[in-house]
């Protein structure tokens, strides 16, 4: 673990952890307020994100920004991260072996920023962050708390995209963590 953001930040340049290394144009490190309250937790890069090094850039991420300007929340101050900094090849979910040897990166993340809210975007995130046994379906609009760390689930902003349905599900619980982070 680092202490500091520059060393954390040098220690996963040129990162060859996992086979994720070879089709990437940019590590998708993470954006936002270093000392957020609320951090997100995507999957990992998309094209758009691998073309500019940024997280949530594309479509995923305007929906998200949509979102986050109807409820009020600056996304300058919050923190974007995801499973794995390094595009899967067609935007496949990240396999086991590589979210395994990105994580690390992550929880260094999230002890540097002590963010007293996570937002888990879809299965991925919500899987590799509180275990296989949780299902989004079952998991979303609820909330866990883990060593003074409220995670809320919710629907990954791919997902509203192709399920219109899922949009008001999705306000709705970034409107609770809104809420939530608005306390104290
Ligand atoms: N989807 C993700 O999970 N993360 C991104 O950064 C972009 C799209
Ligand atoms: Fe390294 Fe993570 Fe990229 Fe894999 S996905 S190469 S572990 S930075």
């Amino acid at each position: 673990m680092y202490t500091t953001w520059n060393e954390l930040e040098d220690s996963i340049k040129n990162c060859e952890k996992c086979k994720l290394c070879e089709g990437r144009k940019n590590i998708v490190f993470g954006v936002g307020n270093k000392n957020a309250k609320i951090m997100f937790i995507g999957e990992g890069p998309g094209a758009d994100e691998d073309e500019q090094g940024e997280p949530f850039v594309g479509k995923a991420g305007q929906l998200m920004n949509k979102a986050f300007e109807y409820i009020g929340i600056d996304r300058k101050e919050v923190y974007i991260a995801n499973i794995v900094k390094c595009r899967p090849p067609n935007n496949r979910n990240p396999e086991e072996d590589e979210a395994a040897a990105c994580l690390d990166y992550l929880r260094n993340q999230v002890i540097l920023v002590k963010p007293k809210i996570i937002v888990l975007l879809g299965s991925v995130a919500l899987q590799n962050i509180l275990g296989t046994e949780y299902k989004i379906t079952a998991s979303r609009g609820k909330c866990f708390v883990k060593k003074d760390i409220k995670y809320f689930p919710t629907w990954h902003p791919s997902a509203v995209l192709r399920d219109e349905n899922k949009k008001v599900d999705f306000i709705r619980d970034l409107l609770v963590v809104y809420m939530e982070s608005l306390k104290n």
